[in-house]
């Protein structure tokens, strides 16, 4: 087999937060490169479209419902995975929530427990659910979605950057933990990128523009499919000694 493709035929891949932006971009990119993808968010509708593009162009995927704040649906996920297929080779934590925009002292209570049980509690889990499929299997690469934000916390965002800097901590944890099971974890940090997840920066163009102009040296945001060769390399056997790593893809914001 020629090296260096990035080639992942043969291998399971569980992708949380797939339905749409980022996700579905990276579901995709899987994919394409030969896994058989199980795309998975709360709603499945979103998923099962995404899942249908993929067959659709000749590759592999399944559709799943998994609420990423509901333990006994990371579990079923899970086991759905182990019953179905026997192995899981790559877990993509991408589902994240940010409920709340406002000052620190602000923040309701529900909104607080919402992000720490979709953006920390949930891929803590689905982690802890996965490592044993992977190590009955040989081994894996796990990648956290995290932001950004878990460097430089984002204006009115607190909870939400805090969540996605022990994300970062979580994902340094647990690749020295199982580095020795082959289990490889790494996570992602985008930037500024174009999906419903940023919509509110949209709504007001000169707001927007201004943002870009002063924090982004690229003067752009990202699209989703630009997140995708990080995720390809990561968990591809082209990063076969990486782990604990963190790939920035933010147009320069960070610097
Ligand atoms: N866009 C950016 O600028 C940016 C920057 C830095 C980091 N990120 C991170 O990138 C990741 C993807 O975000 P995105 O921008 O692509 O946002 P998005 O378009 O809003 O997509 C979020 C995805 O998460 C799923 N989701 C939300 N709540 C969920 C839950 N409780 N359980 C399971 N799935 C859930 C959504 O599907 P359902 O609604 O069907 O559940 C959707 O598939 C997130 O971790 C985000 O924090 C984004």
């Amino acid at each position: 087999m020629a090296r260096y493709n990035f080639d992942l035929t043969g291998k399971v891949a569980f992708v949380n937060g797939a339905s749409r932006g980022i996700g579905a971009a990276v579901a995709e990119g899987l994919a394409a490169r030969g896994a058989h993808v199980i795309c998975a968010s709360r709603k499945l509708e979103g998923c099962a479209a995404v899942a249908k593009s993929i067959t659709e162009s000749g590759d592999s995927a399944e559709a799943m419902a998994c609420h990423a704040g509901h333990m006994d649906q990371i579990e079923a996920a899970i086991q759905h995975v182990r019953d179905t297929h026997g192995r899981l080779d790559i877990l993509i934590n991408n589902a994240a929530t940010n409920p709340f925009f406002g000052p620190s002292a602000d923040t309701p209570e529900g909104a607080f427990d919402k992000t720490i049980d979709v953006n920390l509690k949930g891929p803590f889990f689905l982690c802890a659910q996965a490592i044993p499929l992977m190590k009955d299997g040989g081994g894996g690469a796990i990648v956290n979605v995290a932001s950004i934000n878990a460097v430089e916390p984002g204006h009115f965002q607190a909870v939400y950057s805090m969540t996605k800097a022990a994300l970062v901590n979580m994902t340094k944890a647990m690749a020295k933990e199982y580095a020795r099971d082959k289990i490889r974890v790494n996570a992602l940090l985008p930037g500024f990128t174009d999906t419903k997840m940023t919509a509110v920066f949209k709504a007001n163009e000169d707001s927007l523009n201004t943002l870009l102009d002063e924090n982004v040296p690229m003067n752009r945001m990202a699209q989703p499919d630009e997140m995708v060769g990080a995720v390809l390399y990561l968990v591809s056997d082209e990063a076969s000694y990486t782990t604990g790593a963190q790939i920035i893809v933010d147009g320069g914001y960070l610097l």
